[in-house]
């Protein structure tokens, strides 16, 4: 039977106090709602229905082709039942039926499955937890067998029925044509004059349809965010995740508690991680790796045993073997690194091919370039690569020797093994092995009173 699935995020989200739908507040850097679609397709669903009322073009706005949706629109939010029944129009009868929600991000997918083959054996799955305070939730009633016979609503519940430390995750799953049964003959006789999801649990009971529940190895998995509190806290848990599973795979964190991992980042064996560091997107750290504290990787790969001192930015870079990165620098898209590199420093590269063994230790701007291998850059030189409408290229060849605070105005060629003196303002071509000079000569005058020094004290 194929799988349905109804993701439920049309509530106002107000304990968030924010211009921002709820589901739209960002887990890891991405959105839980989006975190919670990628999880669903992972179950790989025939579809998944999105129920919105809420904040829903801003919402629908922020979805892309890889997590599209079928958007159903919940004008008033009666409660979670009726959420599910519109959902439920024209999903066929002879499927299963698994409802998320989009503010309990941190679902997994074998929690899920287990959840979904109950429903598959013709029963009812609803994924429960045991947790330390069960707060306002859902509580789990079970007979003296140990099977589940209700749900109760903390608002609804009696003071001994809120003692129970077993709460209700929101999310089951069953078979399409019972839960469109049930849901059609939700009431809304409660406490809060809604219609209630979880009183399905009790119909199914009495329709002597089995129910398993699925209790969440760790109550984290079911942690629902109401506010900003809980929002934080679920971001701790999920970098926490991160961080264990790369020190299984062989990673050494100074601290897995202070590294904020939002993507995806692959490592291999012996890699070093200071506190306080960021990776963003898909990052790639080859073995023998250190990153050093302060220091921020963005959808890069970074070669074996390359050192990223303190307080390096790195965005969009292919970084080879053995390179030394920073203290202080800041590696912009485009720049790709051969082994042996060295940018020190306040060197910013922008569009670059550093051939091997390039070095640029200081105070240096490389843009739209090509430096061939062992090239020495010396401290405070610039590439002009901007006249004010367009970017022009500097190509600089192998072994070749920038003099400090060279000016290098692009476009320009410097040929291998060519000398560029320091001071220099370099405007057109150096062939190989020349020296270019390109500032005025020195001058020495003998004798000469400063301004300060002819005025006398009378004066
Ligand atoms: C619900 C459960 C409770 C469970 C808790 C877990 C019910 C009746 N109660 O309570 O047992 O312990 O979740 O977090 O189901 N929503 C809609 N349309 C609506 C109402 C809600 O889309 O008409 C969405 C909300 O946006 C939210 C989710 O459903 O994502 C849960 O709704 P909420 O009002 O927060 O339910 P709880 O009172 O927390
Ligand atoms: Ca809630």
């Amino acid at each position: 039977m194929k799988l349905h699935v109804i993701v439920l995020a049309a509530g106002k989200g107000s304990r968030m106090k924010s211009n921002i739908p709820k589901v739209l507040h960002p887990i890891a850097g991405q959105p839980m709602l989006h975190r919670v679609l990628a999880t669903a397709n992972t179950l790989a669903p025939a579809q998944i229905k999105l129920v919105l009322g809420h904040g829903r073009e801003i919402i629908e706005q922020s979805l892309t082709d890889a997590n599209s949706t079928n958007v159903v629109i919940q004008e008033e939010q009666l409660g979670t039942g009726h959420a599910v029944s519109l959902a439920l129009d024209n999903v066929p009868d002879d499927s299963i039926s698994l409802v998320l929600y989009g503010d309990v991000p941190l679902i997994s997918k074998q929690t899920l499955q287990t959840c979904v083959e109950a429903a598959r054996q013709q029963g009812l799955g609803v994924v429960t937890a045991k947790v330390a305070d069960p707060a306002e939730l859902g509580r789990i009633l079970r007979n003296d067998q140990g099977s589940i016979e209700a749900i109760v609503e903390y608002k609804d519940a009696t003071d001994e029925q809120r003692m129970i430390d077993e709460i209700n995750s929101g999310i089951l799953a069953a078979p399409t044509s019972l839960l469109r049964g049930w849901l059609s003959d939700l009431k809304t006789d409660n406490t809060q004059g809604e219609y209630y999801l979880t009183d399905v649990i009790a119909m199914s009971v009495a329709d002597q349809v089995p129910v398993t529940g699925i209790v969440a190895k760790d109550e984290t998995e079911v942690l629902g965010i109401n506010d900003r509190i809980q929002l934080a806290q679920a971001e701790r848990i999920y970098q926490r995740q991160q961080a264990h599973a790369l020190m299984q795979a062989g990673v050494t964190f100074a601290d897995p508690e202070r590294v904020d991992i939002r993507g995806q980042l692959h490592c291999g064996t012996d890699c070093f991680i200071d506190v306080n560091t960021v990776f963003i997107g898909e990052v790639t750290l080859g073995d023998n790796v250190v990153v050093a504290s302060g220091s921020v990787v963005e959808d890069s790969v970074i070669g074996d045993s390359v050192t990223i001192a303190p307080n390096t930015v790195v965005e969009g870079a292919m970084v080879g073997d053995q390179c030394n990165l920073g203290p202080f620098a800041r590696i912009r898209p485009g720049s790709t690194f051969a082994e042996g590199v060295k940018v020190g420093n306040f060197v910013e590269t922008k569009k670059v091919e550093l051939g091997p063994g390039v070095k640029a230790s200081h105070l240096t701007y490389l843009g739209d370039a090509s430096i061939g291998r062992e090239t020495n850059i010396g401290a405070g030189t610039v590439t002009c690569n901007y006249d004010g409408v367009d970017k022009h290229r500097t190509v600089i060849g192998d072994d070749a020797f920038i003099g400090t605070n060279s000016t290098l105005v692009a476009p320009v060629e410097i040929g291998n093994r060519a000398f560029v003196a320091a001071g220099s303002t370099v405007t057109s071509k150096v062939d190989d092995e020349a020296l270019a000079v390109g500032r005025a000569r020195q001058r020495v005058i003998k004798k000469w009173i400063s301004p300060t020094r002819r005025k006398q004290p009378s004066d």
